[in-house]
């Protein structure tokens, strides 16, 4: 099987970017290691602290973030860093080329019950007149990515991953410690009949939503005229990798409660990364409002609504919103 390196290489990925990729991917493996350990590793459960968006911190969260943090800032690859666990952008190498944004751990609610969890990123070239410190730099929309993927600490340990070059499937062969291509090119079916929104929030949706919703509800008796069926992972890595797999919507919109948050997700480390794989595997990334890779960010920690998946379920999901 092919790993990793020799696929890089084919897909024209410069030697510095593959490198950076290698070392974040050490980090990876790193916490991979720590999630297996779970209960006997003291690794679960919540600290007292919360992040800068004033959720409450597992300890993963905190462990996850530490080991990609310091593995990037010592690499000299990096000249800074955006997190979801950092008030800030944390500066690294003013010399380095590239800019990592990251969400450590994603579902972390899901560590209390060893289920599926992930880590998702993706990397900017730095400017050159960037200092590290300087958060303007991370304010650029999606389509200005080199890479992104997420690491899926599942029952198996999976890479999904893209440079523009379409999106491969890896999984991480634990007798070597390399991960394999056993997926290259993965494609999303354009249609489906499977959904993926956490409907207890329904009530505080947006009209558009709520129409879309319940039309797939309905099944064969509405006019979509075929029955859907619905899953949530509480983990944006396990659904989405479950609509790569096998095609699928996946929806956070907009919520009513707080019309100063656009969203649950966050669009540096959550919404690009997850659009670019989605695009590159042939399915869409949407607000509702345009597409996620267009979207200027005003501030790193910036949330947005997503549509993520099969092409056309997208498509007909966004024509609610006209
Ligand atoms: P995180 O654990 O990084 O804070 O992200 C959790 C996110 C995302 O992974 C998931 O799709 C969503 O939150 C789950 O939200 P609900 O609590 O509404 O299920
Ligand atoms: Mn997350
Ligand atoms: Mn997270």
């Amino acid at each position: 099987m092919k790993r990793l390196n020799s696929q890089l290489q084919q897909d024209g990925a410069p030697l510095e970017l593959i490198l950076l990729i290698r070392t974040l991917l050490a980090g990876c493996k790193e916490i991979s290691f720590r999630v297996s350990q779970g209960e006997l590793a003291g690794v679960l459960g919540s600290t007292l602290s919360e992040n800068v968006q004033g959720e409450t911190q597992k300890k993963l969260d905190v462990i996850s973030n530490q080991i990609l943090k310091d593995t990037l800032s010592e690499s000299g690859y990096v000249k800074a860093i955006s997190s979801e666990e950092e008030d800030t952008v944390v500066p690294c190498n003013p010399d380095g080329n590239y800019l990592v944004s990251f969400d450590p751990l994603d579902g972390s609610s899901n560590t209390e019950i060893n289920s599926l969890i992930g880590t998702i990123f993706s990397i900017t070239h730095a400017p050159q007149w960037m200092k590290p410190e300087d958060p303007s730099a991370f304010l650029q929309p999606g389509t200005q990515m080199v890479a992104a993927g997420y690491v899926l600490y599942g029952p198996s340990t999976m890479l999904a991953m893209t440079t523009g070059r379409g999106t491969h499937l890896y999984t991480l062969d634990k007798t070597h410690g390399g991960f394999l291509l056993t997926t290259p090119n993965i494609k999303v079916p354009e249609d489906t009949a499977e959904f993926a929104i956490n409907a207890s929030n329904q009530r505080h949706w947006e009209e558009p939503i709520q129409e879309y919703v319940s039309d797939l509800i309905a099944g064969t008796e509405g006019p979509r005229e075929k029955d859907f069926n619905m899953r949530w992972v509480a983990a944006m890595v396990g659904d989405i990798h479950r609509v790569l797999c096998r095609g699928g919507i996946f929806a956070y919109p907009f919520d009513k409660r707080n019309p100063k948050v656009p969203g649950k997700l966050r669009l540096l480390y959550e919404a690009n990364p997850m659009a670019f794989l989605m695009e590159q595997a042939g399915g869409l990334g949407d607000t509702g409002h345009g597409r996620i890779m267009e979207v200027m960010p005003e501030e790193i920690h910036q949330r947005v609504p997503v549509l993520l998946g099969s092409k056309n379920e997208v498509e007909m999901c966004k024509s609610y919103y006209k």
